[in-house]
This record gives structure tokens, C-alpha cells and sequence, in this order.
């Protein structure tokens, strides 16, 4: 099968609870220009002619998703998350797994409406020619410093500059993560087995010895994380709409 023409379940954990956001919901379900982040987020993926369904991992007793539209979107299923997101991934390739959806997985997170379709092109591409798979990275463009602790009885959590870190080769991790479904399940089902802290897809397949490539994306395709991050995705948002 040519890599353009190869169908892609994306996955989207949505089951946090967004505490660094300090909001009354769940960050998921604020709204950017009339549609939640969640929307904005599972709109763009199905906008994508190679993505055919769209996961959701969703808390169980959630009281926001049943009100949005795309709960009634026959390409869009609901899972129940679990405690980390790692667990509500996991979740969301057990139904892969069972239902024998498809080869290929993209694992996106909710908290990321910024993405922008070329960037998806680019991971598939690259990805689906790739032994193991792939993610969007942007190359680190600060001083990278690492901190330790400082005592300091008035200040606690202070730190002082242990040392500076070479930035050359650091990368921050973006999603979405594009790996084979079934690969995937086992390295994130047997990492969660063995208590491995896993914090994205990428690194349950390091755990399992693999390699996946580094695809460069767009350091706008950010995580939506504190309150401050919201006006700057309603920005992105705006001109992606001139662009798409
Ligand atoms: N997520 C999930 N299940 C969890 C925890 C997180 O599906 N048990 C999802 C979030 O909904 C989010 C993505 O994973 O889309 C990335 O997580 P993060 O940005 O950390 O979101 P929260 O955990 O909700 O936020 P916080 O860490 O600030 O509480
Ligand atoms: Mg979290």
C-alpha cells in the first residue's frame, strides 16, 4: 500500500483533569472560539483524508463529552481513560486491538488543537517508511540549565544552576506519536506492568529497545497547560483558519 493511501486511527487521550490549568473543567472542554479544545482538536485530526476514526479516552462519568457534538460522530469512539494517560492510551488500543481497526496508530493529545495538518503529513510520511515509527519534535532553542536544590528554609523548592546542559541534541516531545498498533499495545502494556513511568508513546518503545524517529514539527503545536497558554491557542487557532 503506497504511504499516502494507508488508513491511521488516531487516538486522543482527553482524560486528565487539567490541574495545572486552575480552571472550573477540565481544560479539554474550555472553549476557543465557540468549540472546546477537544473538539478543535478531534475536528482537525478527522479533517486529515488519512485519518478514518478518532479514539477519545474519556473519564468514566464525564458530564461535558456527552454534551458535544462529536459524541454522536459515527468516526469518533469513545473509550473509558484511566488514572494516567498512559492507562487511557492503553485503553484506546485495547478497542484497536480488539475490533482489528488498522496497522497504524497516531496518539495525539487533546490539549494540542494547534496542529496543523502539514506537520501530520510529515510524521505519516516519514513514520509509515520507518521500522519503528515517529513523532513531531521541535529542536530545544533556549540555554538548557540543570537545576539543583537549594536549602533554603524560606524558599523551598529553590534552586540554584548545577550545570549547563549541550541543548544540541535535545528535543522537546510533541504528539501526535505514530507507531504500529499492535507494538505499541505490548510495549505500553508490558512498561505499565513493570511500573516503568511513561510519559509519552515514544518512551514505552525506548523501554522496549527501539529507536523512533524524530520528525521535526512546528514549536507552535504546543501544549495547552496554564492559564496563560489559552489566548496564545486562540491566536494559532485564528490563523490556522486562514491557512487550512
Ligand atoms: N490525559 C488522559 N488521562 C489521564 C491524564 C491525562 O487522557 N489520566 C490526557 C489529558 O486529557 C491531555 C493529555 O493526556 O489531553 C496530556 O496530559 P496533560 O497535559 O498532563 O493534561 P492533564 O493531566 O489533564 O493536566 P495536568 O497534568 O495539569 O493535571
Ligand atoms: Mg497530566
Amino acid at each position: 500500500m503506497q504511504p499516502n493511501s494507508q488508513s491511521i486511527i488516531a487516538i486522543v487521550p482527553a482524560a486528565g483533569v487539567g490541574s495545572r490549568m486552575q480552571a472550573d473543567r477540565p481544560k479539554q472542554y474550555l472553549t476557543i472560539q465557540s468549540q472546546t479544545i477537544l473538539e478543535h482538536t478531534v475536528y482537525k485530526l478527522l479533517s486529515h483524508s488519512q485519518v478514518s476514526k478518532v479514539i477519545v479516552a474519556i473519564s468514566d462519568g464525564d458530564p461535558y463529552f456527552p454534551k458535544l457534538g462529536i459524541s454522536q460522530n459515527p468516526d469518533v469512539i469513545r473509550v473509558e481513560g484511566g488514572s494516567e494517560r498512559a492507562d487511557s492510551v492503553l485503553s484506546a488500543l485495547n478497542y484497536v486491538q480488539q475490533h482489528e481497526l488498522g496497522e497504524w496508530v497516531m496518539v495525539h493529545d487533546a490539549a494540542r488543537p494547534c496542529v496543523q495538518l502539514s506537520d501530520v503529513d510529515k510524521l505519516i510520511s516519514e513514520s509509515i517508511v520507518h521500522p519503528v515509527g515517529g513523532i513531531l519534535a521541535s529542536p530545544v532553542r533556549d540555554t538548557m540549565k540543570r537545576g539543583i536544590s537549594q536549602r533554603s528554609p524560606s524558599n523551598q523548592g529553590a534552586q540554584s544552576i548545577d550545570t549547563t546542559v549541550d541543548r544540541v541534541n535535545l528535543w522537546h516531545a510533541l504528539t501526535p506519536q505514530m507507531f504500529r498498533s499492535q507494538a505499541l499495545h505490548n510495549a505500553l502494556a508490558e512498561a505499565l506492568e513493570h511500573q516503568v513511568a511513561i510519559t509519552d508513546e515514544a518512551s514505552a518503545m525506548e523501554w522496549k529497545g527501539h529507536s523512533p524517529l524524530l520528525v521535526t514539527g512546528r514549536s507552535d503545536n504546543f501544549k495547552i497547560t496554564q492559564p496563560e497558554d489559552l489566548a496564545l491557542a486562540e491566536f494559532y487557532l485564528s490563523q490556522n483558519k486562514e491557512e487550512q
